[in-house]
């Protein structure tokens, strides 16, 4: 008997030594991997993206048509802009119904079929989730709008007349920058931050908040991998309405963001939903300082994945004040805040902003190409979850409309009308627009050189870009050296190097005014990340005892060696090493 249980003693101490050692990896003890850190997010906009029924606005079935395309580029998970029932004011950023598809996309059954194309190929589908406020078409607003007592009159923000206009409110859209509509059927002033079109939604009414949640689970409950949250930091409002400080719009977020009690409703909606699924979820907008977007994000709150902050797209949008100083201390400032709790979103484009070769690369002919490889090669380096934007994988660029009659930007159209009628300086808003507007991300995704870059055969929606005929995926596809392969190149690298993914960021050479440096480290292994930000060619010296070894990855043929410590570099030059 007693030696029985000797053997026994010794049987488990054998085991347990094995087993110390073999499950986990390196990564798997030092960082706390998710499916979401280490993804790669290929942002869709479905009404330029691909037409299929020749109406001019792209659609669903355009999308499954392109999923083999898309799959082909590496990337793991599809953000999709509203897709849901719409007039389209802000296009599909004013919801009529949330159930629903916009018929100018397609059908439920085409959603069902995209859905299962995406997740047949082992692609997850990120939507987004807009309900900060709703179209005034939806049938809530057309309810809350009808009478003082309707049931649905507090679904939103009403402001009776007899009380006096209320505290002024600025509007992102509104032609006269006033937030509060007058509405005479019931004689009282609604909210909207946003156009006219789009009432704010009154999340202190626990009904909408409820309504919210069933949504999401509808779409959860179909296979959705999470929720993109749009302008969700303005949810919450004190809903006394206190006047703010004169100029109190220069500083939007900090007035606007994170309102009374918006971790109280995380936390419900944590619990109500995102507890029972494994979704990735991220708020537009992270509130105005690094605590407000830790509050929003970090593991231990149980709030949101992770923060998609502003910064990096507030700076250089005077085309002549590039400033590659402030560029690195804002990533860097970020990352630092993030090092060690939080996860952050990397991107350089969306939507809402120009496109990235034309604000941070440079889009003339010549550098067009090699500094969109070098911004992809910043996005895929960067600690975070990497967010690309659609069409920046064939670098494309502004299209810079001169005329206000191309635009189809409602925040456009807007601030034209408005300073019209002020009679503002027109000529100078679209000089400004050309640059920023949003229009300029938004022109259709050039897919080949037949009419419209192969996005419609009828008329599109807004124009194509004439540099269409060589920007584009076809010819980019036989071209082993173009931006297209350059970022299959990329995301190929980051999915087999979780240093990419979780490694430690720190700063090299932080004045150099032309290169961006940084260096990647988890455990034993540590990369170097060289980034030339301007068309000159420009000699760079790494810091005493640092010495990178072989290159593993550069947007030139190649990037040279580094012959004691020193290296000179092409303009937009983009390596990759390996350090000692
Ligand atoms: C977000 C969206 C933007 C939209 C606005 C109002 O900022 O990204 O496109 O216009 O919210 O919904």
């Amino acid at each position: 008997m007693k030696k029985n249980i000797s053997w026994l003693i010794i049987l488990l101490l054998v085991l347990s030594a094995v087993c110390c050692q073999c499950p986990k990896s390196d990564v798997e003890r030092s960082v706390d991997r998710k499916w979401w850190k280490e993804a790669v997010v290929y942002q869709i906009y479905p009404r330029s993206f691909k037409d299929t029924d020749g109406d001019g606005v792209g659609d669903l079935k355009g999308i499954i048509e392109k999923l083999d395309y898309i799959k082909s580029l590496g990337i793991d998970v599809i953000w999709l802009n509203p897709i849901y029932s719409s007039p389209n004011d802000d296009n599909g950023y004013d919801i009529s119904d949330y159930r629903n598809i916009m018929a100018e996309f397609g059908t439920m059954e085409d959603f069902d079929s995209l859905l299962a194309g995406m997740h047949d190929r082992g692609i997850k589908l990120v939507m987004d989730l807009v309900v900060n406020h709703s179209s005034d078409e939806h049938e809530w607003f057309r309810q809350s709008r009808s009478s003082r007592d309707n049931p649905y009159r507090d679904y939103y923000h009403w402001w009776s007349a007899e009380k006096g206009k209320p505290n002024y409110r600025w509007s992102f859209f509104d032609e006269n920058s006033d937030a509060w509509r007058y509405d005479s059927t019931t004689n009282a002033y609604y909210l909207h931050y946003f156009s006219r079109k789009q009432p704010d939604l009154n999340w202190e009414n626990p009904q909408v908040r409820q309504e919210v949640y069933a949504i999401m689970k509808f779409w959860l409950d179909k296979g959705i991998d999470g929720f993109r949250m749009d302008a969700f930091q303005f949810i919450a409002k004190d809903t006394t309405f206190p006047a703010f400080p004169e100029g109190f719009e220069k500083q939007v977020i900090k007035y606007y963001g994170m309102g009374p009690h918006i971790h109280d409703y995380l936390k419900e909606m944590h619990d109500s939903v995102l507890s029972k699924y494994d979704v990735l979820t991220v708020s537009e907008g992270a509130g105005s300082t690094f605590e407000d977007a830790h509050n929003l994000v970090d593991a231990d709150r149980k709030e949101l994945s992770m923060a998609y902050h502003f910064e990096g797209m507030d700076i250089w949008n005077n085309p002549e004040n590039k400033d590659l100083l402030e560029f690195k201390k804002v990533y860097t400032r970020w990352d630092s805040a993030f090092a060690d709790k939080g996860w952050l979103s990397i991107f350089l484009a969306n939507h809402d902003v120009p496109r990235m070769v034309s604000k941070f690369g440079n889009d003339s002919p010549e550098f067009r190409a090699v500094s969109s490889k070098m911004l992809t090669t910043f996005i895929l380096t960067m600690r975070g979850t990497s967010y690309y934007y659609n069409g920046d994988e064939i670098g494309m660029t502004n299209i810079g409309f001169d005329s206000i009659g191309d635009y189809r930007d409602v925040a456009a159209l807007n601030e034209y009308q408005r300073l019209q009628r002020q009679g503002g300086n027109l000529d100078s808003l679209v000089e400004r627009l050309k640059f920023i507007s949003r229009d300029n991300c938004r022109t259709p995704f050039q897919w080949d050189t037949t009419a419209n870059a192969g996005f419609t055969t009828g008329t599109p929606w807004i124009q194509v870009n004439p540099n269409y005929k060589t920007v584009n995926v076809a010819v980019e596809e036989g071209d082993p050296n173009s931006c297209l392969s350059y970022f299959r190149k990329m995301v190929k690298l980051r999915k087999e190097s979780p240093v990419l993914v979780y490694g430690r960021y720190e700063i090299i050479d932080p004045e150099n005014k032309q290169v961006y440096a940084y260096s990647r480290t988890l455990n034993d292994e540590k990369l170097l990340v060289v980034l030339n930000f301007s068309q000159d060619t420009v000699d760079f010296q790494l810091p005493e005892g640092m010495k990178a070894e072989e290159e593993i990855s550069c947007n030139l043929e190649t990037g040279g060696e580094f012959i004691n410590g020193q290296i000179t570099l092409k303009p937009y030059q983009a390596s990759v090493y390996r350090l000692d």
